[in-house]
């Protein structure tokens, strides 16, 4: 078997100490296993920025594209979040995801039990909370043109930004959302802002169309933004699989992070189209940020890149046992009562690298059985 090639990019703030700590798990894994796992490591975001006055170089590019998978710690800070739109850190992460093709943004929110009291909400309402949002990646308002600020005659600046959807990049992610709910409970929930928006009354047209289609065993529901943003914290058990576009992704997404306890454990998968032979291509990271006020300190909580690891090995590697060994392990590790800051409820707690080993640890337990 050719050698599965991971380029990691630890990125800013916590990024670094967490994909350290993401590297261990993916090298034990693959020592367990067999695999033969190729990893490259690259500095891209506002530490490419400091370095190089880019934040993406095209050779990090180049690498990016020929790997099988890429690990993304977090990019961008205070300093490198204001600067001219195509130096931002942020820009690194928005070429990787549209030069690679990744249109589907898959992330995943389950209430782990051990942390039910964790959540900002009452256990009653997220026990047994499993549902994933299938965020549209590479269009709408991130990417439509036209953009810009400019000038205004007599003083003041006008910012402007473009939200769109052809019918074609709504049914390329809806088949992604109805392919998934259909491994999953069969119950799909839309969601957009077609009461207002041109782009919306086209997605949803493009949603109900393509049910209508190839999908009507799933069960379609169609949900406005502010309705699902509500929904989400009053009844979160009524999704399965959301599938919404860019900026309503991101905001939903932060928004559901409640629902497991910390922003620090969500995992997410950026992904293309399957392929009908040979790699699928994807990049992993979580869904938090860089967290700069905590940096370098060992109070950042891995699970969120180590789960991001898990659905790269059933993703892109075709592991999923050993997707699942990574779950169960971080599971056993909460169990057991190990707690990074962001989940000890002002309790004891653990650094980055001790969750991490005792993930390591709980992996060789359960490999063992
Ligand atoms: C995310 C992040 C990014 C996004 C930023 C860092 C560009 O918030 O992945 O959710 O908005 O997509
Ligand atoms: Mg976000």
């Amino acid at each position: 078997m050719t050698p599965f090639s991971l380029l990691l990019l630890p990125g800013d703030g916590i990024g670094p100490e967490i994909v350290e700590v993401a590297q261990l798990v993916i090298e034990n894994i693959a020592s367990i296993s067999g695999r033969d796992i190729v990893i490259d490591r690259e500095i891209a975001g506002g530490a490419s920025i400091d370095q190089f006055g880019h934040p993406l170089r095209p050779v990090v590019l180049e690498k990016a594209r020929q790997s099988d998978a890429v690990l993304i710690g977090a990019m961008g800070g205070p300093q490198w979040d204001f600067l001219p739109t195509d130096r931002r850190a942020a820009i690194a992460l928005l070429t990787l995801r549209k030069e690679l093709g990744l249109f589907a943004n898959i992330r995943p929110v389950r209430a782990f039990p051990a942390l039910l009291d964790a959540s900002s909400l009452r256990p009653e309402i997220v026990r047994n909370v499993d549902m994933v949002i299938v965020r549209e990646l590479v269009g709408g308002i991130y990417f439509g043109e036209p953009r810009g600020i400019e000038e205004l005659v007599g003083g003041g600046k006008r910012g402007f930004n473009t939200e769109t959807y052809s019918s074609d990049e709504v049914s390329r992610i809806g088949e992604t959302a109805f392919e998934l709910a259909k491994l999953r409970s069969g119950r799909v929930h839309s969601v957009d802002k077609a009461n207002v928006l041109e782009a919306s009354v086209v997605w949803r047209d493009a949603i109900t169309n393509l049910h209508l289609a190839k999908f009507s065993d799933v069960d379609l529901d169609h949900m406005f933004v502010d309705n699902a943003a509500m929904q989400l914290v009053r009844d979160p058990k009524q999704f399965d699989v959301i599938v919404t576009g860019n900026i309503f992704g991101d905001i939903l997404s932060d928004c559901a992070a409640m629902l497991s306890g910390s922003i620090g454990i969500l995992p997410s998968a950026s992904i293309g189209a399957k392929p009908s032979k040979g790699r699928r291509q994807g990049l992993y990271e979580p869904v938090h940020g860089t967290a700069p006020d905590i940096a370098g300190q060992g109070l950042a909580n891995p699970i969120g890149t180590i789960l991001s690891a898990a659905m790269m090995f059933e993703m892109s590697c075709d592991m999923p046992e050993e997707a699942r060994l990574i779950e169960h392990a971080v599971e056993a590790a909460l169990e057991s009562g190990a707690r990074t800051k962001d989940i000890a409820n002002s309790g004891e707690f653990i650094s980055t690298r001790e969750m991490g080993e005792e993930i390591v640890r709980q992996i060789h337990v359960i490999a063992s059985i």
